[in-house]
C-alpha cells in the first residue's frame, strides 16, 4: 500500500462522482468506490496484517482518504438531488392558467328545502309525514271534507277537472284530501304532516301561481283541545320565524273544522295571515269511521310559497317559480 495508489484510489472516486448524471448512476459509483469490494475497503481490512508502527500511519493514510471520498461523495450527492428537486418542479407544473371545466354541483329548490325543513321539525316531535296523489278524486278533494257541492271552490274558476268532467278526478285544490286519505286508513292517534303540491285555476301573478305548495297537519287522540292546536302553532311559528314570534287565532270558516280560525304570526313587527286550522268538524271525523265520542283532533294548513316569501321578504311569485339560479343559490343547495 502506497501513497500514489492511496491518492488515485480518491481520485478515481472523485471522477467517478462527478461523472455520475443522476442519482441512480451515482449510487453505482458509491458502490464501487465505498463498497466492501472497493481497494479502500480492502486496504481497510488489510490492516490488521500489519506491525503497530506500519499500522498507525497507514492507518492514518487510509483514514484521510476515506474522508475525502466521503466529502465527494457528500458534494455529489447534492448537486444531484437540487438537480432531480429542480427537474421535478419543472416537470410537474400545474398549468393554473388552462380553462377548467366547471361542473355546478346540483342543489334543492327553496321550497323542497322549507319542506324538509318542516317535515324535520315534524318528525322529531314523533309526527309521521303523509303524502297523497296530485290527481285527487272531487270526493277526497271535497265532499269527505264536508265542502258542500254548490261550494264557490268547486267552480271551473277555481279548480282544474280532469277530462271527462264527469271522471270525478281532479288535481286537488289542498293538501287537505290527504288528511281523509289517513283517517280512512289509519287508527287513532293520528299525528302527521301532509306536505306537497296543490292546484289553482289562478293566473300566475306577483302572489298567486297556478301550482303551488301547502302542508297540512292533522292531530287526531282523546282529549284533544284547541289549546293543543295554538301550542302547536306557536312552536311551528317560532321555528320557521324565531324565537320571538307569536301567533294569534282569528274566528273563520272551513267546511271541514268546526270551529275554524286563520292563525296569524307577529312578524318584522307586523301581524301576517300564515294559514287556516281549526278543530276537526266531528262531521268529517265520522265520514272516516272515527267514534266522535271518544276521539277529537285538530288540522291546520299553510302555504309553503307564502311562508318562504314572509320569512325572506320575496315580493314577486315569480321569482320562485322562475327557478333562476342567481335567486334560488341564495337559500344554499340544501343537501
Ligand atoms: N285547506 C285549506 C286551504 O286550502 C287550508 C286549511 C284550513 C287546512 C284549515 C286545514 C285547516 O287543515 O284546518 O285553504
Amino acid at each position: 500500500m502506497n501513497p500514489a495508489d492511496i491518492a488515485s484510489w480518491i481520485s478515481d472516486a472523485q471522477k467517478a462522482f462527478s461523472a455520475a448524471s443522476d442519482l441512480d448512476s451515482l449510487k453505482a459509483a458509491r458502490l464501487a468506490h465505498t463498497g466492501d469490494k472497493a481497494p479502500i475497503s480492502l486496504a481497510s481490512r488489510g490492516l490488521g496484517s500489519l506491525s503497530p508502527e506500519e499500522k498507525a500511519s497507514a492507518g492514518k493514510m487510509i483514514g484521510d482518504a476515506k474522508a475525502e471520498i466521503t466529502k465527494a461523495l457528500a458534494a455529489a450527492t447534492e448537486k444531484l438531488e437540487i438537480a432531480r428537486d429542480a427537474k421535478v418542479l419543472l416537470e410537474e407544473v400545474v398549468d393554473i392558467t388552462l380553462p377548467v371545466q366547471r361542473t355546478h354541483r346540483g342543489g334543492l329548490h327553496p321550497i323542497s328545502i322549507i319542506k324538509n325543513e318542516i317535515s324535520d321539525f315534524f318528525i322529531e316531535q314523533g309526527y309521521a309525514v303523509e303524502e297523497g296523489p296530485e290527481l285527487e278524486s272531487g270526493w277526497l278533494n271535497f265532499d269527505a271534507l264536508n265542502i258542500p257541492a254548490d261550494h264557490p271552490a268547486r267552480t271551473m274558476q277555481d279548480t282544474f277537472f280532469i277530462e271527462p268532467v264527469d271522471s270525478g278526478v281532479v288535481l286537488r285544490t289542498h293538501t287537505s284530501p290527504v288528511q281523509i286519505r289517513t283517517m280512512l286508513t289509519q287508527e287513532p292517534p293520528i299525528y302527521v304532516i301532509c306536505p306537497g303540491r296543490t292546484f289553482r285555476a289562478d293566473e300566475l301573478d306577483a302572489t298567486h301561481s297556478p301550482v303551488f305548495h301547502q302542508v297540512e297537519g292533522l292531530v287526531v287522540d282523546k282529549g284533544i283541545t284547541m289549546a293543543h292546536l295554538k301550542g302547536t302553532l306557536d312552536n311551528f311559528a317560532r321555528h320557521m320565524f324565531g324565537p320571538d314570534v307569536t301567533t294569534r287565532l282569528r274566528p273563520s270558516f272551513f267546511p271541514f273544522t268546526e270551529p275554524s280560525a286563520e292563525v296569524d304570526v307577529f312578524f318584522n313587527n307586523r301581524w301576517i295571515e300564515w294559514g287556516g286550522c281549526g278543530m276537526v268538524n266531528p262531521k268529517v271525523l265520522a265520514t272516516c269511521g272515527i267514534d266522535t265520542d271518544v276521539y277529537t283532533g285538530f288540522a291546520f294548513g299553510m302555504g309553503l310559497e307564502r311562508t318562504l316569501m314572509v320569512r325572506h321578504g320575496i315580493t314577486d311569485m315569480h321569482e320562485i317559480v322562475e327557478g333562476d339560479l342567481r335567486f334560488t343559490r341564495q337559500f344554499g343547495v340544501g343537501l
